[in-house]
């Protein structure tokens, strides 16, 4: 392969390229890697479940895996999403059948950031600490705060479990940068929490170094909102990483586009056909990610990184997920490469309009 045709290497100058793996692909992986990206994030191998399953017992295998191909490539690691709602065994919570006070889910916080600190620091240049903690308009989401998810976190601690979890990250990994990560970021409404949320950290003296945009798309992205949020975010002192960029094919849909609705009978294979992955309807793929990386590139003063999540279309979480239960179960093909592992074309033209 031409070794000029590199997405990190065109984006040098602008921002780190990223890419979310697991210790199931990692090895698949390798040449595009090697190629392509300078900064690794394991998909879910630091979440606690993953690394903690019971208190003390440690279990590193997995993320060892990917750290073990990231230090062989020579690529640094965006360590992702300890404190989090989700994959966080039920011990975190649970004192001998009683709920866990904060003291001790601090103390526990604590113990953990110290052991994944001592192990991965050398090679980990980012951390989200917390991941998802500010609610959104999801029914039942909200549980009676404007700010924070009702996650099991905030009913037993409130929000202070967010401090103490940077805390701990700031003691045991100084040199990282420390950042909150969340979704749905440049939607108004959660972009004020998000921004309620940061504020608070920063008055308690946390140290926040940046913050996580996801940028999962399964809509036509709103451009302008996408430029407010990154000025908005980028004006409360932070460093921004895109962290979890991934455009569903159902993104490129566009008014009038579907003959049928959902609901009448015909729709799903309608949908399948208008949605198929023609080099058409790819290249309309490509027209979204060349606006975003052009929109990105533009406040390359205040993005570091841009993390895809995920490498190529044969391992995505999109053929698990489906946000629309209007919408049929449908691969999506959000990926920069194919399932084959080749460049989609809109590739080289990434590369281009960074040179
Ligand atoms: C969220 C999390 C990620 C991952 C995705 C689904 O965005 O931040 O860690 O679990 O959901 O793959």
């Amino acid at each position: 392969m031409d070794a000029a045709f590199s997405l990190a290497k065109a984006y040098e100058k602008y921002f780190k390229i990223g890419a979310a793996v697991s210790f199931m692909n990692v090895g698949s992986y390798e040449d595009i890697l090697a190629q392509h990206f300078n900064s690794i994030t394991p998909e879910n191998e630091m979440k606690y479940s993953e690394t903690e399953p019971e208190e003390g017992r440690f279990t590193f295998e997995a993320a060892d895996k990917i750290f073990d191909t990231a230090r062989r490539l020579g690529i640094k690691v965006r360590a992702h999403a300890p404190v989090w709602h989700n994959q966080t065994a039920p011990w975190m919570f649970d004192n001998k059948g009683r709920p866990a006070p904060p003291e001790l889910i601090y103390e526990r916080i604590d113990a953990h950031s110290k052991a994944l600190c001592e192990r991965y620091n050398a090679d980990v240049y980012a951390w989200d600490v917390v991941n998802e903690a500010a609610h959104d308009d999801a029914p039942g989401a909200a549980g009676g705060s404007p700010v924070y998810r009702d996650s099991e976190y905030f009913r037993r601690c409130g929000a202070d479990f967010i401090a103490a979890a940077f805390r701990s990250m700031d003691r045991y990994s100084p040199d990282a940068q420390l950042f909150y990560n969340d979704y749905s970021e440049c939607d108004p409404a959660k972009r004020e929490r998000i921004v309620a949320l940061i504020r608070t950290l920063k008055e308690k003296g946390c140290r926040i170094d940046g913050l996580g945009m996801q940028q999962h798309y399964f809509v036509r992205p709103d451009y302008d909102e996408l430029k407010r949020s990154i000025e908005i975010y980028a004006s409360l002192g932070l460093r921004l990483h895109i962290t979890e960029l991934d455009v569903a094919l159902i993104a490129t849909l566009r008014e009038g586009e579907l003959s049928l609705r959902p609901g009448e009978p015909g729709f799903k294979d309608h949908l399948k056909q208008v949605l198929a992955p023609t080099p058409e309807r790819l290249s309309k793929l490509g027209e979204i990610y060349l606006r975003l990386f052009e929109i990105y590139r533009s406040y390359s003063d205040v993005i570091d990184c841009v993390t895809t999540w995920g490498v190529a279309d044969d391992h995505t979480w999109l053929d698990f997920f489906n946000p629309d239960p209007a919408m049929p179960q449908m691969k999506q093909y959000p990926m920069l490469f194919t399932e084959d592992h080749e460049p989609k074309p809109f590739v080289a033209e990434l590369i281009a309009a960074a040179l």
